[in-house]
């Protein structure tokens, strides 16, 4: 399932999505953006992540006292992020880099607060993303991960798997299991909600539970 995407198959699908991502994936996600920023109560000079930041369609609503380091694998979706900051004047945005958030460059504990929002079943190894996001993570702080899982209804989860034959060319995986994202790394499940279309995506607030010095 895995090597159905990897960085080069995630940036080719990116580069195809940029220009149009906004008109097909802006109105119909953005309930689950709202929800996320708002739960996460940033205080004045709380430092946040946002991992696959794309576009940069949630950075509006960030309060302005927040500073928002945002990460992308595409060049070709942080791109309409910088013209977005550039034209909307967004002074919570600290930075915006070109990275790969399964292997980053910060610092262990370098943010209050985590997000990935509708990226974990875009990444190449899930489960390795969500750890790097735990060690960037102060320890006991907020990771936020808004996404589609793979479905508890017989009928739907048959259709993700057959639409998992094409996760390279969607550019995203349908059929996402949760169960090991949440198993097999330092993520405490604090509170799981529904969002979105038919409440399709789910929302997870959780602690960072793993220590510093061992996530280093
Ligand atoms: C479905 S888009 C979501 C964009 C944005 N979070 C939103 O709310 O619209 C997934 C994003 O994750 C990015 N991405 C995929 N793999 C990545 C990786 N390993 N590191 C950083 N970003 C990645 C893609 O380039 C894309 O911009």
């Amino acid at each position: 399932m895995a090597a159905a995407l990897d960085a080069a198959t995630v940036k080719a699908a990116y580069r195809r999505y940029a220009r149009v991502y906004d008109l097909l994936f802006g109105a119909i996600f953005q309930p689950g953006r709202r929800r996320v920023i708002r739960s996460l109560g940033c205080r004045p000079g709380e430092r946040v992540l946002e991992v696959g930041v794309g576009t940069g369609l949630s950075l509006p609503l960030y309060p302005p006292e927040t500073r928002v380091v945002g990460v992308d694998l595409s060049r070709d979706m942080l791109e309409r992020a910088r013209e977005r900051v550039a034209r909307l004047g967004l002074r919570q945005v600290e930075g915006l880099l070109e990275m790969d958030a399964e292997r980053m460059a910060f610092a262990t504990g370098s943010f209050d607060k985590v997000v990935a929002m509708y990226v974990v079943s875009v990444v190449p190894h899930p489960e390795r993303l969500v750890e790097e996001m735990c060690r960037v993570c102060k320890p006991g702080g907020d990771i936020y991960i808004v996404n589609h899982f793979s479905s508890d209804h017989p009928l739907l989860r048959a259709s993700e798997g057959l639409f998992s034959r094409f996760a390279g060319k969607m550019g995203f995986r349908p059929d996402l299991p949760l169960e090991p994202l949440l198993e097999g790394t330092g993520l405490q499940l604090v509170e799981a909600g529904r969002t979105n279309l038919f409440g399709y995506w789910r929302m997870l607030r959780c602690r960072n539970g793993c220590r510093s010095e061992l996530a280093a």
